[in-house]
């Protein structure tokens, strides 16, 4: 096994600079249920596939088959690792008071040494830390941690159901540790888990982000949230400008839509912001571009009905077009991203049109979904691909509306006016990257079978 060792989840290995060094004590604290065990089970698993070495997994709570069963869920395969040989599972989910912490610890040194373990897990340590008299246990548990990890060259995970606070309960074992890896939830506005990892302690590095989104998913196991990451990298079509197909827009954008740029469409329902999303989709398509078009919604097929509405032949269309709904009353970021994720590695889309999405702001707290979008859309700047997204106005707070404007590089407002008995439908350029707004700054949107147009 190398020096640095991949703990096999590609967002964790790209903050830890490749992963954990052997010898590393890593420390994951939490409440019940935030995920101590699947992610030490994960980190294990990963690391006995990838280097073929032998593990040794000590749960204080869980049964073997109970374990085995629960990771089979998540995709990890315990069983598989144990007929090879990379896993040694010991199960002590009783213990009496009459039990020597010595003979407990001699145990566990033991089984490591025996099968030449490369990572060892105990977890949770709270059951220990509770036997024996406190100063002779924590002497024999610095002793016992160090001859583990930093003598032994092993990875030493230990898990903690105790608040940090609380150290004397923990016998310092956070003073010890390398890596302090705390586990949190809560509930989003309407009532879904969400899950954050906060890395508080990373001996001799700098983690650049410290506060992490992931989800637990059925079947793939732990994702995490990295939106400083590229999702991939997008399928380029030539040129520095994407044309919208929209004469008018494409003049006052310049020749249209930057590579890299980001822009917004905002205005009050009715106003026709989908229409623009649509029409300016389909005619990217039809020069090339890959989009993906996501709702937060409507359902797909409300939105290839629209479409149909403007295109009569959609076959031509639909051949780089991706249209998806994204229910957004069971979104976290976590999940938002692990659904891109998807999107991007599947179809590699040069253009992104996200309609509605204030309806994601409405579940999340506005700073964090603030501070994603940011790097979210920094990152599409550096690999070029272009967003464009609408927003329905008035659902947010003045506040909130503003630092969100700021985020894109042109932002268009829509209006419904009313002049005499008529209802005109009007666009007003509000601000446009590397070009001058034009000297009058509002036009009429016509929308007709002949298509969309926008008289500048
Ligand atoms: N197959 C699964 N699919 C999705 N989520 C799951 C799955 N299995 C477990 N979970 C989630 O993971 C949580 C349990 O995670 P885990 O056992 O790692 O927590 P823990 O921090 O070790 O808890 P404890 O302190 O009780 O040991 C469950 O509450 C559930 O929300
Ligand atoms: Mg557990």
């Amino acid at each position: 096994m190398e020096k640095i060792v991949s703990t096999g989840i590609d967002e964790l290995d790209c903050l830890l600079g490749g992963g954990f060094k052997r010898g590393d004590i890593i420390l994951i604290i939490g409440p019940p249920g935030s995920g101590k065990t699947i992610l030490s089970a994960t980190i294990v698993h990963n690391i006995a596939v990838k280097y073929g070495v032998p593990c040794l997994y000590v749960s204080f709570t869980e049964l073997k088959h109970e374990f085995y069963e629960n990771m089979a869920r998540l995709g990890l395969d315990f069983e598989e690792l144990e007929r090879r040989g990379l896993i040694k599972y010991v199960s002590m989910p009783t213990m009496g008071v009459k039990e020597l912490i010595e003979d407990l610890v001699d145990y566990i040194i033991t089984s490591a040494e025996d099968i030449d373990a490369k990572v060892v897990v105990l977890d949770p340590l709270t059951p220990i830390t509770l036997m024996g008299d406190p100063l002779r246990a924590r002497v024999l548990f610095h002793n016992t941690f160090m001859r583990l990890s930093k003598l032994g060259g092993r990875l030493l995970i230990l898990t903690g159901d105790i608040p940090l606070e609380e150290k004397t309960r923990l016998y310092s074992v956070d003073f010890i540790a390398d890596y302090i890896i705390r586990l949190e939830y809560s509930l989003t506005r309407s009532g879904v888990l969400r899950r954050v990892m906060k890395i508080l302690k990373s001996r001799g590095k700098e983690v650049l982000y410290n506060k992490l989104d992931f989800e637990i998913f059925e079947e793939h196991g732990i994702h995490i949230a990295t939106w400083h990451r590229p999702l991939s990298a997008p399928s380029l079509t030539t040129g520095e400008h994407v044309p919208t197909g929209i004469d008018g827009l494409d003049k006052v954008l310049a020749g249209g839509l930057k590579r890299g740029s980001s822009t917004l469409i905002y205005g009050p329902p009715g106003s026709g912001k989908s229409w623009i999303l649509l029409s300016i989709a389909c005619k990217c398509t039809l020069n090339g571009e890959k989009v993906s078009y996501i709702s937060m919604m409507r359902r797909e097929e409300a939105i290839l009905s629209q479409l149909r509405w403007i295109m009569e032949d959609l076959d031509k269309v639909l051949e780089k077009l991706r249209v998806v709904y994204v229910d957004h009353h069971d979104l976290t970021p976590a999940r938002l991203h692990r659904i891109l994720s998807g999107i991007y590695r599947e179809f590699t889309p040069s253009i992104i049109v996200w309609e509605g999405i204030q309806n994601y702001v409405l579940n999340i707290d506005f700073n964090d979904f603030y501070w994603q979008l940011k790097e979210y859309l920094n990152i599409n700047r550096s690999v070029k691909s272009v967003m464009v997204s609408s927003l329905t106005e008035g659902l947010l707070s003045e506040r909130a509306f503003r630092a969100f404007l700021e985020l894109f590089d042109n932002v268009f407002k829509l209006s419904l006016e009313k002049r005499r008995d008529e209802v005109f439908r009007c666009i007003l350029a509000e601000k446009i990257v590397g070009a001058f707004l034009p000297s009058k700054r509002s036009a009429i949107v016509t929308l007709s079978r002949e298509g969309l147009r926008v008289d500048w």
